[in-house]
């Protein structure tokens, strides 16, 4: 039995922990911290957690924990990734892994001083069932040699404010929204970024403007086999959670995600055929937020190396970063 301890209670933070409690195998959850009270009291009563704590160095004490899962704020993940493993942890963290290129270069170097150890950042949509079918067939070579990703990740505007009181600690729409797409677009095009342009504003919530930040964006990526990217972030959508991805190669296309159905029911009413669409992150990607801590805890068992690592955070996080940066100066920005 792996025990875990987990730092972050908050809007993702809650449903790791009911997860590592109820749904996965071979897995514990012996530990909660989080600074705010009710989120720690809230776990004692629902989840029955043997330790919680308000500070995460006094969780790291604890040496009947295996490894931790850092859902805390963004600004967080890279001092917390480097003291957990000092302190002899296995580490889940969860996206982006860090906020600018100086962390998460530094995160990089103290996980390969640590390579004994687990480390694997919550890229989830990798786990997704259809994400993942969608990568076995680009494989099998159904659509040729993709050279085109076409992205939506757009939040619902019921969940936008949110949204503006997380921006200061989020980093901004792109590290914080558009680093899926970025993660995603890497690993189906098989390439890294070469260059960034992006734009985008604040065009219904000026609130984002404090945080240099956008209620919309868009960038457009170059990647050094000359595939492209367009991708499109939003936090406006009305219709409620829509993520959507096309992947496009020279003998065909697929699509993920072309209209976020609920489920499978459509309603004939007065308004005609209605498909109801997913609320969000939680309810889309419900098994793959179970299925990606099942494959942390499968591969601190079985002691092998998870798909989804450090590298796959830095390279992220520059492509973010210099979309960030393109957004700012109204320049096309070259990776080096
Ligand atoms: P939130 O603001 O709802 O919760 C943050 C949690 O971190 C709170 O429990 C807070 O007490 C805790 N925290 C912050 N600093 C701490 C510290 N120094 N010590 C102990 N606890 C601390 O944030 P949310 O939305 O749950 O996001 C958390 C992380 O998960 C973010 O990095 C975000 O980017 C990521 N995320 C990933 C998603 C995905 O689909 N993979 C979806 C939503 C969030």
């Amino acid at each position: 039995m792996i025990k875990l301890g987990i730092v972050g209670l908050g809007r993702l933070g809650k449903r790791h922990a009911e997860n590592i409690a109820f749904r996965i195998q071979n897995a514990e959850l012996l530990a909660v911290c989080s600074i705010v009270e009710d989120e720690i009291k809230d776990a004692q009563k629902n989840l029955g957690v043997k330790y919680a704590y308000k500070d995460f160095s006094e969780m790291l004490k604890n040496k009947e924990l295996d490894a931790i899962v850092i859902a805390s704020s963004s600004t967080e993940h890279c001092k917390q990734i480097e003291e957990a493993l000092n302190a002899g942890f296995h580490v889940f963290s969860e996206k982006p892994l860090g906020i600018n290129m100086h962390e998460v270069l530094r995160a990089r170097e103290v996980v390969g001083k640590h390579n004994d150890k687990i480390f694997m950042l919550g890229f989830m949509r990798r786990y997704d069932a259809s994400y993942a079918y969608a990568k076995k067939k680009i494989e099998e070579g159904i659509i040729g040699r993709p050279f085109l990703i076409r992205c939506y990740g757009l939040d619902p505007v019921k969940a936008v404010q949110g949204a503006i009181a997380f921006s200061e600690k989020s980093g901004g729409i792109f590290l914080d929204m558009a680093i899926h797409d970025i993660d995603l677009a890497r690993w189906y095009l098989g390439s890294e970024v070469k260059s960034a342009y992006a734009i985008g504003g604040c065009y219904e919530y000026p609130e984002f403007k404090k945080y240099n930040d956008a209620d919309n964006a868009v960038a457009l990526l170059q990647f050094k086999n000359d595939a492209i990217g367009i991708l499109y972030v939003g936090r406006t959508c009305t219709h409620g959670y829509h993520i959507e991805t096309e992947i496009v190669g020279t003998e065909g296309s697929l699509r993920i995600g072309s209209i976020p159905q609920k489920n499978l029911v459509t309603i004939f009413d007065e308004k005609g055929a209605v498909q109801e669409c997913v609320s969000g992150f939680l309810e889309r990607f419900d098994q793959a937020y179970v299925a990606e801590i099942q494959e942390f805890v499968n591969c601190i068992i079985e002691k092998r190396k998870p798909k989804v690592g450090v590298d796959d955070g830095v390279m992220s996080t520059k492509v973010a970063y210099a979309c960030k940066e393109s957004f700012e100066s109204n320049k096309l920005v070259i990776i080096e």
